[in-house]
């Protein structure tokens, strides 16, 4: 098993601000907890914060996120986008779009493997998830939790319909050194082009990779269900969906399933 260590890191970062300073650790509760004490003691943006596995791993709606030793990427980024800064399309699910196209590139890149965003923070492969990214505020500034299945070579019964490895997907070991140079290489490029070019560049390439856009689903938000077209992705990152009755819905926070 490849190890992860700021030595071995180092070799694969292509990147200008984002890794410069990078904290590996054997196990955490979870590394957004990690970035938020190193933030309160004033850590640059751009740090990231890596552990080989977490005993309290969380997604979105705090659901658990299940992250055993030496397998995964389990990482948190901490960024200071200063809202005010950015062009319309400012909020947190652009950022969380934005992370999960990077990632979803990151995955393409090192593995050859055609991987799709569902809105808003999954990426999928074969129709299971295999990364999810998990968006949260700390003050001024945000923290950006990026979970990817790397080498996990099976999932229990209960995650098993849903879950997937690259390993399992590609049936060969993936290297997390390569992966992480990548993804931070990705992340770095989209969240620039996100600062300085606002979310429609960004929506361009997520409709290539999206999994959703013109195709049915089932949208769960504000304890309703509804059932249409997916057809697009607002300038603030709302899902768009188009019902039969052609009256559409905008769904600012929410899951999807894809029928
Ligand atoms: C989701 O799919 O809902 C988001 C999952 C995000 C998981 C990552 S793993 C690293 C970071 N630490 C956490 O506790 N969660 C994120």
């Amino acid at each position: 098993m490849e190890e992860l260590s700021v030595e071995g890191l180092e070799g694969s970062l292509k990147t200008k601000f984002i890794g410069k300073e990078i904290f590996v650790f054997e196990s955490v509760s979870s590394t957004q907890d990690v970035a938020r004490e190193l933030l309160d003691k004033g850590v640059s943006e751009g740090t990231v914060v890596l552990a080989e596995a977490q005993t309290k791993g969380r997604g979105r709606f705090e659901r658990n996120w299940f992250s055993p030793p030496g397998v995964g990427i389990w990482a948190s980024l901490i960024l200071h986008p200063k809202f005010s800064d950015l062009t319309p399309g400012s909020g947190l699910t652009t950022i969380s779009l934005t992370c999960s196209v990077a990632v979803a590139n990151a995955i393409r890149k090192v593995t050859g493997l055609r991987t799709f965003v569902k809105w808003p923070n999954d990426v999928l492969l074969h129709q299971k998830k295999v990364a999810g990214i998990l968006v949260e505020m700390a003050g001024e500034s945000i923290i950006v939790g990026v979970g990817i299945n790397v080498n996990q070579e099976q999932f229990s019964e209960s995650l098993r319909d849903n879950a997937t490895s690259l390993m399992i997907e590609s049936g060969k070991e993936v290297s997390r050194i390569s992966l992480i140079g990548e993804a931070l290489h990705q992340l770095e490029y989209y969240y620039i082009l996100l600062k300085e070019k606002g979310f429609a560049p960004v929506k361009k390439k997520m409709r290539n990779i999206s999994a959703v856009l013109d195709r049915q689903v089932i949208a769960c938000f504000n304890g309703k269900k509804v059932v249409g077209q997916a057809v697009d992705v607002d300038m603030d990152g709302a899902l768009l969906v188009r019902l039969d009755s052609g009256f559409q819905v905008r769904v600012v926070a929410g899951d999807v399933s894809i029928i």
